[in-house]
């Protein structure tokens, strides 16, 4: 649905909640210094060196050939301090990729919902919150997302169209419960079949991190 929004006068907010914008802020708040959102598998490898590390998945399932796969619980390690990541995944960085136009980019999660908020409060463009989903396909955790972004926004920002009030309703349904809400959500069920079940509960703790990562010329930071 990217294709409705011109992003060139946009902040974009990217989200893929399980698990990738998980994954980077965890990362940025353990200390890495530097990622780099890639589109396919190739480009990844292309970027691996002494000083970067490869990292993603592909349908949940870390690449054999990569130092890291998608869980944020792997970025929690002191080894990452002050290096650089190269990063694809199914979903997160592909919608990283088609935002790139866009006059600023961030990246959100539940961990990090607060200081994105904020930095948008403070800020002067239009807003545009992009939910990964699967495949192109929507998804519930990322609208969730949007909606708490709309909820904290609502007296300061005044929503454009019925989408991020849809995301509002369904986040005011869900608040108290998110994992309750997401029981049947297709992605918490694939990867439930994976076996994974602690990165779901960890991907929807909100404020745990106080960072903003900003894509500038392709590259994550946080200031
Ligand atoms: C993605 O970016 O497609 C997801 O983070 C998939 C996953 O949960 O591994």
């Amino acid at each position: 649905m990217m294709h409705l929004y011109d992003v060139r006068d946009k902040t974009v907010v990217v989200v893929d909640i399980f698990r990738a914008t998980s994954c980077m802020t965890t990362a940025f708040a353990y200390g890495v210094k530097r990622i780099t959102p890639v589109a396919t598998l190739d480009e990844c490898l292309a970027l691996k060196s002494s000083l970067c590390y490869t990292a993603g998945e592909r349908d949940g399932k870390k690449i054999a050939e990569f130092d890291f796969g998608n869980s944020p619980f792997e970025y929690m390690h002191p080894s990452l301090l002050g290096k650089d990541i190269a990063f694809t995944t199914t979903n997160g960085t592909q919608a990283i990729v088609k935002s790139r136009e866009a006059r600023e980019i961030l990246i959100g999660s539940f961990l990090n919902l607060s200081a994105v908020a904020k930095h948008l409060e403070r800020g002067e463009n239009n807003i545009l919150v992009v939910c990964s989903g699967w495949k192109g396909k929507v998804n519930l955790e990322d609208t969730l997302f949007a909606g708490a972004v709309v909820e904290l926004l609502k007296d300061t920002i005044k929503a454009a169209c019925d989408a991020p009030l849809l995301a509002q309703h369904l986040y005011s349904q869900a608040k108290t419960n998110m994992g309750e809400f997401l029981k049947h959500a297709s992605h918490v069920q694939r990867l439930a079949r994976l076996g994974i079940k602690k990165d779901i509960d960890y991907c929807l703790t909100p404020d745990q991190f106080n960072v903003v990562p900003v894509l500038k010329n392709n590259v994550l930071t946080v200031e």
